[in-house]
């Protein structure tokens, strides 16, 4: 069982999640998740380091990351890509601002949908240019993007891109192929790049699927950006490898001129447990969605249960968790209560944007009985 797990081990393990907030306090927060790292990346790893091979890669191709990338994206969402339409990053949020420097003008807009993984609003205003929110639409059916607003925000000459977290963080909403033909069909009418960030794209629930934005269609492709990497899934984001990919005659080459000196070489060990998650990671995946897809329906058993007054729409991906703690009354930012009352470390959703007032971001990837004792210890802070 692969969230079969012993605490004692998850609570001492080093790394910020745990580690930040001492051993009294159960961490729900960071997005790692309470699995080992599968046995064929950590075998790979350690064979590496024992063979000594950690000197220099190969600069050309064929590289082996990029050929796995090229043969997963095949594999497991039937996308056609070139190796050479891909460029080797150390993380997903390097590959975007590197993307939005590159591609979009000084002081433009960037449209996001909102509220959303915090590091796009600081990525955005780094670079100098301004988010604009396009709010996700809470309905009877879960999370839906609101077309009219973003045809409006799209029409402002000022925006020049639309950044997608697909599958999304903190909703978890898988957007459908009709959505990413609605938004490429914006974007060309509008003359926008559109970068999705993919990163939980293997952690979406049945009967949804993934559908990489860029292989919808020929026009997809020329207008988008994908950035992606295997961390999330195999639980490994301190190695930092990622992947920008685009076919766009016009965005390739403008993002090919950084000197290959400003984004440095990449993490051997990376590259490597990459290669192995890729290779051999099939049924790995499918159990951990399996975990995670009852995790999902625990909470919402758990919250009707201990914390009825919240508001909790199961995610389609990801193993994060949007709560709506409004009606409890616990003022602008519950995570605080939680932490201080209930020594439950939670994100707080004020780092998710304005909607984020009064709600509270849990991260689901941990045993039942550590989940079980998450909630319960959220009801007593009560
Ligand atoms: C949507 C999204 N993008 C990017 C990241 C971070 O990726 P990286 O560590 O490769 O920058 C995360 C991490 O949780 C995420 O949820």
């Amino acid at each position: 069982m692969i969230f079969d797990l012993d605490l004692d081990r998850v609570r001492n393990r080093p790394g910020i999640k745990w580690e930040r907030h001492g051993n009294d306090v159960l961490s729900a927060w960071v997005a790692d998740m309470d699995v080992e790292v599968p046995s064929f990346i950590t075998e790979a790893v350690i064979e590496r380091v024992e063979s000594g091979g950690l000197g220099y890669g190969f600069y050309d191709e064929p590289i082996p990351v990029l050929e796995a990338f090229k043969n997963r994206m095949h594999k497991a969402f039937n996308w056609e890509i070139q190796t050479s339409d891909v460029i080797r990053v150390h993380d997903v949020i390097q590959g975007l601002e590197w993307a939005i420097r590159t591609l979009s003008p000084v002081g433009s807009g960037i449209v996001v949908q909102t509220p959303v993984y915090p590091p796009f609003y600081s990525t955005i205003e780094a670079s100098g240019r301004y988010w604009v929110a396009n709010p996700l639409l809470a309905t009877e059916d879960g999370w839906a993007l609101d077309f009219d607003h973003l045809e409006s925000v799209a029409a402002d000459p000022e925006v020049s891109t639309l950044l997608l977290c697909h599958p999304h963080n903190p909703c978890g909403l898988v957007m459908t192929q009709e959505d990413l033909a609605k938004i490429v069909d914006i974007a060309e009418r509008n003359d926008l790049v559109v970068v999705s960030d993919e990163i939980h794209c293997d952690l979406v629930y049945t009967p949804h699927r993934h559908v990489p934005a860029a292989s919808i269609s020929e026009l997809a492709s020329q207008r988008t950006v994908t950035i992606t990497a295997a961390t999330k899934t195999f639980n490994m984001a301190g190695l930092r490898m990622a992947f920008v990919h685009t076919e766009s005659e016009r965005y390739g080459p403008q993002l090919k001129e950084i000197s290959t000196r400003m984004i440095g070489g990449i993490n051997g060990l990376g590259q490597v447990a990459t290669v192995a998650g890729w290779e051999h990671g099939d049924d790995w995946i499918a159990e951990l969605v399996a975990g995670l897809d009852h995790n999902r329906h625990l909470l919402s058993d758990l919250l009707s249960e201990l914390l009825p007054g919240v508001v909790y729409r199961r995610p389609q991906a990801t193993y994060l968790s949007w709560l709506d703690c409004r009606e409890l009354d616990l003022g602008d930012n519950p995570a605080e209560l939680f932490l201080s009352r209930g020594q439950v470390a939670l994100n707080s959703g004020l780092d998710f944007g304005p909607e984020g007032t009064g709600h509270v971001r849990l991260n689901f990837a941990t045993s039942p009985e550590l989940l079980t004792m998450i909630v319960e210890r959220m009801a007593a802070a009560l």
